[in-house]
């Protein structure tokens, strides 16, 4: 038997308890070993469960039980979560987590206490909920040199992005809605503002490439000023807006990483990938893009990723699995100055001025919508170098301009 304790009772710690617990013999079968969940930590009561007897409110008694091997944070947060993982790693047990954030700000440090310790730190659940995605680059694309990583990472954003195009719906209606399907995070500025899927990138790139990539690093924007105004333009150009994280692999050893909202265009596959789903395409320098697909968040689809990591860590318990990165440096991650298409909004008082400066910087290669009724304009520009575009919509006529970028 293999005693295992899970640190936390959300939404995803509960979706774990539930499938041990309940699916315990088909967990046993795959294993050849039973699991056993010796305790559960929870600061609050749960009564009245099937398992309620398993609860405790003190990380010493899991720490100092020698039978328990494994265990499972699940509680979201840098602390105190850090500290109990990292006291868990030293003390010889094996660690998995759903935990972004933590991996994000700590991941390096972390897999290097896990291997020094001869244990394993292991966090598929925390990119993509239920999709398989840090196992497969780790391993089954073994052989490649990754170029870039790309995706959509976050479900709540992806459902209330999609909420506005196909359904015409207010952002906070739809955020609410997201939020009652338990895929939101506690604080949902997280999920609206770029951050939760800014952990992502970091997870995706600290493994894609090999150093540490710490949130800070990454450029990051979110959703919130997307107006149901930019869903129709993007719509105009044969475009979806999406928040898209993305890394890649520059030639001079550095990397570029980023969270933003950006157009993606209908005839590209990304833009097919709705609701809550999530998508990672990654591309291998042998295999071209391999993409993955699935639910992004939600008990049940982050739960079995979790679980996953137990059951490969009950296996392996005296075997150190694959994943490590090393720490990484201020310098590692750079912007490039790559010709992109850009898609700018413009509104201004005179819409004549507007219109004639807009098509004076951006010519005719470029694509426009106006709107003489809302004093507005819409641009998809030509391809160019990055800072050329911006230094042109700086000189656009207009009181308000935004800038997204595209994907096609
Ligand atoms: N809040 C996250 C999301 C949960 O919406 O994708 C899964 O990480």
């Amino acid at each position: 038997m293999i005693n295992v304790a899970i640190m936390g009772h959300g939404v995803v710690g509960s979706g774990v308890a539930e499938i041990l617990i309940y699916h315990a013999d088909r967990i046993a079968e795959k294993v050849k070993d039973k699991i056993n969940v010796k305790y559960i930590l929870d600061l609050r009561d749960f009564d009245g469960l099937s398992y309620s007897d398993k609860f405790t409110k003190d990380f010493e008694s899991i720490l100092n039980d020698d039978e328990v091997k494994v265990v499972a944070e699940v509680m979201g947060g840098v602390n105190p979560a850090y500290d109990f993982v990292k006291k868990c790693l030293l003390s010889g047990k094996s660690v998995v987590t759903s935990n972004k954030e933590l991996v994000a700000a700590k991941g390096a440090e972390l897999l290097k206490i896990a291997q020094d310790n001869n244990v394993n730190f292991l966090f598929e659940a925390s990119v993509g909920g239920g999709i398989p995605v840090l196992r497969p680059m780790a391993q089954c694309l073994a052989a490649n040199e990754i170029n870039s990583v790309k995706g959509i990472l976050n479900g709540t954003t992806n459902y209330i992005l999609n909420k506005m195009i196909v359904d015409n719906m207010d952002f906070d209606t739809a955020l609410s809605l997201a939020q009652e399907k338990g895929y939101a995070e506690k604080d949902p500025t997280a999920d609206i503002e770029g951050h939760d899927a800014c952990r992502k990138v970091c997870i995706l790139a600290s493994l894609a490439f090999g150093k540490h990539v710490y949130p800070e690093q990454v450029y990051t924007e979110g959703i919130t000023n997307i107006t149901l105004g930019d869903v129709e333009y993007a719509d105009g150009f044969n475009c979806v807006i999406k928040l898209i994280g993305s890394t890649e692999r520059l030639a001079d050893g550095k990397i570029t990483a980023s969270v933003r909202p950006t157009l993606v265009s209908r005839d590209h596959i990304i833009s097919g990938v709705n609701g809550v789903f999530n998508t990672v395409m990654v591309n291998g320098d042998q295999t071209g893009d391999v993409m993955f697909y699935g639910k992004g968040a939600g008990k049940e689809a982050t739960a079995s990723a979790v679980v996953a990591d137990i059951i490969d860590c009950a296996k392996h318990l005296n075997a150190r699995k694959y994943l490590f990165w090393e720490d990484g440096s201020d310098d590692y991650v750079v912007c490039s100055d790559k010709a992109v298409k850009l898609y700018i909004y413009a509104a201004g008082d005179d819409f004549n001025t507007l219109c004639t400066s807009a098509e004076a910087l951006f010519g005719e290669n470029a694509s426009y919508i106006k709107n003489k009724f809302k004093n507005e304009i819409a641009i998809l520009t030509d391809k160019k170098p990055e800072s050329e575009l911006l230094k042109a919509a700086e000189q656009l006529k207009a009181n308000t301009v935004k800038v997204m970028h595209t994907l096609f």
